[in-house]
Order: structure tokens, then sequence, then C-alpha cells
């Protein structure tokens, strides 16, 4: 981490933000690495008190260690879980730092709306493994105002799209099936696959090549039972599945339903885009 001084600091705010990265979880870990990556000079907080989170480690007492990370910034990046970012702005966001400059707020959760913070939503997953330093500034953001995200990260080349707030849970719902609910369902194929000693080697490069083909070809990359019209294949595999896992049985089942339903309403959308043929007398329709 850059490290800032703590005494006599010179009020370059104008210039070249400084940012406080509060929070210790998931996304607070990839924060500090990104900015570290750039030489970006922040302080860091968590209420734990973890030196690897908090630059000012010495200071036991949470709230007087927010209020020294606070006086070195002049935008704060809460990266907070979802329930605590607006109860923590709502007693956080008038405090000024050192300079007794009012700072600039950000949140990352796509779920909250608050007047008192931007929200910018990296378009990314965060586990525990840190990602290549030239990985972070691919990652796309949703944001409120992309503006505003320039002026407050100028040194950041990420990519920047406009989302406004009431679309954002709409927007979320999507991030979290697509994002996460693959892996839901590879956690319950895998379990099955091992308990039939598949080696995970192999499994790993389907899901890869699965995941590469959908990039690619979204359209045309679904294979299997269900695009072949296989319904007697299907039926056997929900009798198998039920008898070995029959949560996974019922997701088959729903994925059935899905894929029909999907394929009623793209058939039913293509015959409204077809002209119907004009059959009054005379016309050369009507005479065959
Ligand atoms: N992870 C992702 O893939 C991802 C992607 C996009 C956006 N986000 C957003 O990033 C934010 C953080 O997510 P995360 O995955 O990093 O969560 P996380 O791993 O669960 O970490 C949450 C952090 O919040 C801290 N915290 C919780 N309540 C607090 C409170 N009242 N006061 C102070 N600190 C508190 C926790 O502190 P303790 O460690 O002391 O419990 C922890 O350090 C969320 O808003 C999420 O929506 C995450």
């Amino acid at each position: 981490m850059r490290q800032v001084p703590n005494t006599g600091m010179a009020d370059t705010s104008a210039i070249s933000p400084r940012y406080a990265i509060l929070g210790n979880g998931r996304l607070a870990r990839h924060l500090r690495y990104y900015f570290f990556s750039l030489d970006l000079p922040f302080t860091a907080w968590s209420r734990c008190g973890t030196p690897q989170a908090n630059t000012f480690a010495e200071i036991t007492h949470p709230a007087d260690r927010l209020e020294r990370t606070l006086n070195h910034a002049t935008v704060v990046l809460v990266a907070l879980n979802d329930a605590a970012i607006v109860p923590f702005l709502q007693q956080h966001a008038t405090c000024t730092n050192a300079h007794g400059k009012p700072l600039s707020w950000v949140h990352f959760a796509a779920s909250v709306d608050t007047p008192q913070a931007l929200c910018a939503h990296p378009l990314m997953t965060f586990a525990d493994a840190l990602y290549d330093a030239d990985f972070y500034p691919r990652i796309a953001f949703a944001c409120d105002d992309p503006a505003r995200f320039r002026t407050l990260f100028p040194a950041l080349s990420n990519p920047v799209f406009a989302l406004a707030p009431d679309q954002r849970p709409l927007y979320h719902a999507l991030c979290v099936m697509a994002g996460n609910f693959p892996q839901l369902l590879w956690q319950g194929c895998n379990a099955g696959f091992s308990q039939l000693g598949v080696p995970s080697d192999a499994v790993a490069m389907y899901l890869r090549q699965i995941s590469e083909n959908f990039i690619r070809h979204p359209d045309t990359a679904l294979t299997g039972p269900l695009v072949r019209g296989d319904a007697a294949t299907c039926t056997s595999h929900r009798q198998q599945l039920r008898a070995s896992d029959p949560a996974l049985a019922e997701l088959y089942a729903a994925f059935e339903r899905f894929f029909h339903q999907r394929q009623q309403t793209q058939a039913s959308n293509r015959a409204a885009e077809i002209p119907f043929p004009d059959t009054t007398p005379g016309h050369p329709a009507h005479e065959h």
C-alpha cells in the first residue's frame, strides 16, 4: 500500500483523489490489491482491526481508527455487506477529512439505492483468490453516473456503462442468475460426478468448453437431448436423478419447462413477424 503521511498532509485533493477502502471482505481485498498495483494512494479500514485491512492498525478503537483513515481521504469506497451500507452512511456520510472537506462516497452493491453514495457495481465475481493485476482494469462497472465515476477515479481505465437506479434490481437479479446459479448447479452435479469416479480434470475441460461455446455462439451453442427433442432420454434422466438426488431431478424438470416455454414464445414471436397472407378474392394468395 502506498502510505500516506500521518501528519502535515498537503491538500492535493483537487488534483488527485485519495481513497479510503472500507471493509475486509472479498471485494475490499481485491480493491486494495488493484489500487496497490496502480500505486494509487489509499488508506484502509475494517472494523476487525487486522493490519492487512487497516492502515492505522495501532489504533484499537474502530471509530477512532475510522476517523484517522478518513482524515487522509477524499473518496471513500464502502465495500461492506449490502445491509450495512445505508446504516453506515447514515452515521458517517457527513464526516469531513483533515482539511474539513466533505468526502465523496461510493458503494458497490447493485441492490442498494441511496442518495448518499454513488453506486458503481463491478460486473465481476470476487472470490478469495486475487486476479492478476492486469485483469482488474478490464472489469466493467455499472454506474448511476459514469461521468462522476470518471471524476472520482481518473486513473482507472475500466469500462463504465450507465444504469439507472430503478433498473438495478432487475440487472442484479440477472447477474445473480447468470453468475451464481450455474455454480450451484455445477456443485450439485460435481457431487454426482465424483461419486461415479469421473475425473475432475475431464469435468473441468467440459465446463470450460461449454462456457467458451456459449460466449462465442450464445444462440446456437446448446446441445443435448432437449435440443434434439429426445423426450425418452429426458424421462430416463429424471428417473435416475430422482433416485440419486431428488433436488437435482426437480431442477432438471424446471429446466425442461423453461426450455419448452421459451421455444413456444420464440415460435409465436416468429409467427407474429410473418405477414398474414392476403386471402381476399382476386388476390393471388386466394387462388391457391
Ligand atoms: N464479492 C463479489 O463478487 C461482489 C461483486 C460485486 C459487488 N459486490 C459488493 O461488494 C460489497 C462487499 O461484498 P463482499 O463480497 O466483499 O462481502 P464480504 O466478503 O461478506 O465482506 C463484507 C465486509 O463487510 C464488513 N461489514 C459487515 N457489516 C459491517 C458493519 N456494520 N460495519 C463495518 N463493517 C461491516 C465485514 O466485516 P467483518 O469481516 O468484520 O465481518 C466484511 O469485511 C457488497 O456490497 C457486494 O454487493 C461484491
